[in-house]
């Protein structure tokens, strides 16, 4: 991917915590104006990654460039990056209005175009009229609404989303993942966004990378690690999959048909005639291989 293409790029980056390797060696590269996830299960490195991408950790080893730039010796006011931490952490002692404004203040920016930027910010997060209320008075998802509010005001290259949604209940969690798609569309930025759940990676995202035990299993669009899983854990993790031991004794066509059965084989063939470059949604494929019992094969 050229610097024009790839936002934000992570090379070969590992982070320790005394004995812990936290993240091990990991690279990608997140194409820009995507929605791109790091998606994973819990423990798995995901925070330590994007918070190493927003300058609050140091990467023991490794290169963390931003728009081609690179930015380990950055400080987090100076990445062009902003965060939505995963608990949302408001500050208590401020109303919403000046939440929201507080990155504004840090930089300097002016009284009257502080305020005009706040309410433009507020509104289009659908929060006009809420400014004055202090954050205990807020309902989960506006609070999660205020947090976005106050990362997007500050105009970043690239936001960072740290779960945030995993605090809200189910149905409001199914809302906001659509109100963050069209956020992301509206804005054209560039999204890194952590989630443990599958579901809604494969629902918002552009790009995924699948981290397992530090390090990145698999990268790429939706559709290509859910049909085409590189490894075991990723076929498991990835979807509802019933794994087979097997012995790969030849790997030509009638081979790949005897290990996962002819269904197995009348569904790749169907989803190679699907042109790639118009994948069908990777959840709506998923329930019609549940109603047809048909499993997935894992290619590593
Ligand atoms: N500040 C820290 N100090 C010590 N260990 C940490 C720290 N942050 C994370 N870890 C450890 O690093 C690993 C990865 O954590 P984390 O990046 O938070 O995972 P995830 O976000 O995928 O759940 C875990 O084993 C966690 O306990
Ligand atoms: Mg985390």
């Amino acid at each position: 991917m050229s610097p024009e293409t790839a936002h934000v790029r992570v090379s070969h980056v590992t982070k320790r915590f005394g004995g812990v390797t936290a993240v091990d060696d990991v690279s990608f590269e997140v194409p820009k104006g995507s929605f791109a996830t790091l998606l994973g299960p819990s423990g798995c490195g995901k925070t330590t990654t994007l918070r190493m991408i927003a300058g609050f950790y140091d990467p023991d080893l490794g290169d963390i460039e931003i728009g081609g730039r690179r930015v380990n010796n950055l400080p987090v006011h100076r990445r062009g990056t902003a965060m939505v931490f995963q608990d949302y952490a408001l500050f208590p002692h401020m109303t919403v209005r000046d939440n929201v404004a507080y990155g504004l203040k840090v930089a300097r920016v002016s009284g009257a175009d502080r305020a005009r930027r706040v309410d433009e910010t507020l509104a289009f997060v659908g929060l006009k009229g809420l400014g004055d209320r202090w954050p205990n008075q807020l309902s989960g998802g506006q609070q999660q609404r205020v947090a976005v509010a106050r990362a997007l005001v500050i105009e970043p290259q690239v936001l960072l989303l740290d779960e945030p949604l995993s605090n809200l209940d189910a149905k409001l969690r199914e809302q906001l993942r659509v109100e963050m798609r069209i956020l992301q569309r509206r804005l054209g930025m560039t999204f890194v966004y952590v989630t443990h759940d599958q579901e809604e990676a494969l629902s918002l995202s552009d790009w995924i990378a699948v981290m397992n035990a530090g390090k990145v299993e698999q990268a790429g669009a939706p559709w290509e690690i859910y049909y085409h899983p590189k490894t075991a854990f990723l076929a498991d993790f990835v979807g509802a999959v019933n794994l087979v031991p097997a012995q790969v004794t030849d790997l030509g066509h009638s081979a790949r048909d005897r290990m996962c059965g002819s269904a197995c084989g009348r569904r790749a063939s169907r989803s190679r005639r699907r042109a790639p470059s118009q994948p069908a949604s990777p959840s709506r494929e998923r329930s019609r291989v549940a109603h047809s019992s048909v499993t997935r094969c894992a290619t590593g």
